[in-house]
C-alpha cells in the first residue's frame, strides 16, 4: 500500500466524518434513506424538529450520548492524534463528528464543526457559551433552562444551521499543502467543499474510506479501505530540514 508522506514544512488539514467512528461501534448516518441510527433526520435533528417535538429530539441525543460514552476510539482516531504527536502545530483536525473519540485517542487541535454531544447550550442563542452534559435525559421535565429562560438543547448544528467556526475552518485550509478526508459521504455541506478549496490553494488531496465518496473526483488520490485498517502506518513524516529527506521517503 502506497504511504502517505508529510514533508518536513507540510501544514495537514483532516476532515473527518462519521465513517471513522463506524468501527467503534457508532452508526453512520445513510443518506440514501436518511437514515441515522434508525431514525429519521427531519424527525429529529432539525430545528423544525426541535420546534415540534423537543422530547423526542432529547430522547434521540440521549441515546446517542448513551452510545457514545460506551464506544471507544479505534485504531483510526490513535493514527491521527500519533500524526499531530509528530508534526504538532502543522496539523488541524476537523470533525462533523460530534462524538469525543477524537479527544479520547489524543488529538488536541481539533474543532467540531458540527457541535459535541457531551454539551448542551440555551435554544435562544442568548449568548451564554454551551456548557459540559453529559445527562442522559429520560424525559423533557428533565432538562433544565438557561438563565435567560430558554430550554437547553443538545449543542448540535442541527441539518440547515450553520456549521460552526467557518472562519477558523477557512484559514486552516488556506495554510494546508496536504488535506486529508476521512469516512465521509460527500452529502453533507459545506464540508462537502472543503477539497475544492484545498485545491484552489494547490493542496494534495487524499480520500479514505470503503467506497469512493460522491465528490471522488476532486481527489489527488482515494485509499479504499476500513479506516482503522488502512490508517496505522499510512503517514510517514519527513524527518530533518530541507525536502532531501522527504524525496527519499517518495521513493520507498
Ligand atoms: N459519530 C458521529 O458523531 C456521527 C455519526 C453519524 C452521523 N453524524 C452526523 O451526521 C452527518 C453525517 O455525515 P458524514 O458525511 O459524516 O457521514 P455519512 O454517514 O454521510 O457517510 C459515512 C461515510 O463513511 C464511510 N464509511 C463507512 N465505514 C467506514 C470505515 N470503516 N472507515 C472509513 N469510512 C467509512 C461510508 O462509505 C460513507 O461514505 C454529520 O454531519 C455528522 O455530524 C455523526
Ligand atoms: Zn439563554
Amino acid at each position: 500500500m502506497d504511504q502517505i508522506v508529510v514533508g518536513p514544512e507540510e501544514h495537514v488539514f483532516v476532515l473527518t466524518g462519521a465513517g471513522i467512528s463506524a468501527e467503534s461501534g457508532l452508526p453512520t448516518f445513510r443518506a440514501e434513506d436518511g437514515l441515522w441510527a434508525g431514525f429519521r433526520i427531519e424527525d429529529v435533528c432539525t430545528p423544525d424538529a426541535w420546534r415540534r417535538d423537543p422530547a423526542g429530539v432529547w430522547a434521540f441525543y440521549s441515546a446517542r450520548r448513551e452510545s457514545g460514552m460506551k464506544a471507544e476510539p479505534n485504531p483510526a482516531h490513535v493514527a491521527l492524534a500519533e500524526l499531530e504527536r509528530q508534526i504538532g502545530d502543522r496539523f488541524f483536525l476537523c470533525t462533523q463528528n460530534v462524538d469525543d473519540l477524537h479527544e479520547r485517542a489524543g488529538s488536541v487541535r481539533l474543532l467540531h464543526m458540527h457541535g459535541e454531544l457531551s454539551k448542551s447550550r440555551c435554544e435562544r442563542e442568548c449568548g451564554r457559551a454551551p456548557v459540559e452534559d453529559r445527562t442522559i435525559y429520560r424525559s423533557l421535565a428533565e432538562v433544565g433552562r438557561c438563565s435567560c429562560g430558554g430550554r437547553m438543547r443538545p449543542h448540535i448544528v442541527f441539518f440547515g444551521e450553520i456549521p460552526l467556526e467557518m472562519d477558523r475552518i477557512q484559514s486552516e485550509i488556506a495554510q494546508a499543502t496536504l488535506m486529508v478526508v476521512v469516512g465521509t459521504s460527500g452529502n453533507v455541506y459545506p464540508a462537502a467543499s472543503f477539497v475544492h478549496w484545498a485545491r484552489q490553494n494547490d493542496a494534495r488531496t487524499v480520500y479514505i474510506g470503503p467506497e469512493p465518496p460522491l465528490n471522488a473526483q476532486a481527489f489527488s488520490q482515494v485509499v479504499l479501505g476500513k479506516a482503522g485498517e488502512v490508517m496505522p502506518g499510512l503517514f510517514v513524516v519527513g524527518e530533518g530540514k530541507g525536502t532531501e529527506a522527504c524525496l527519499q521517503k517518495w521513493k520507498l
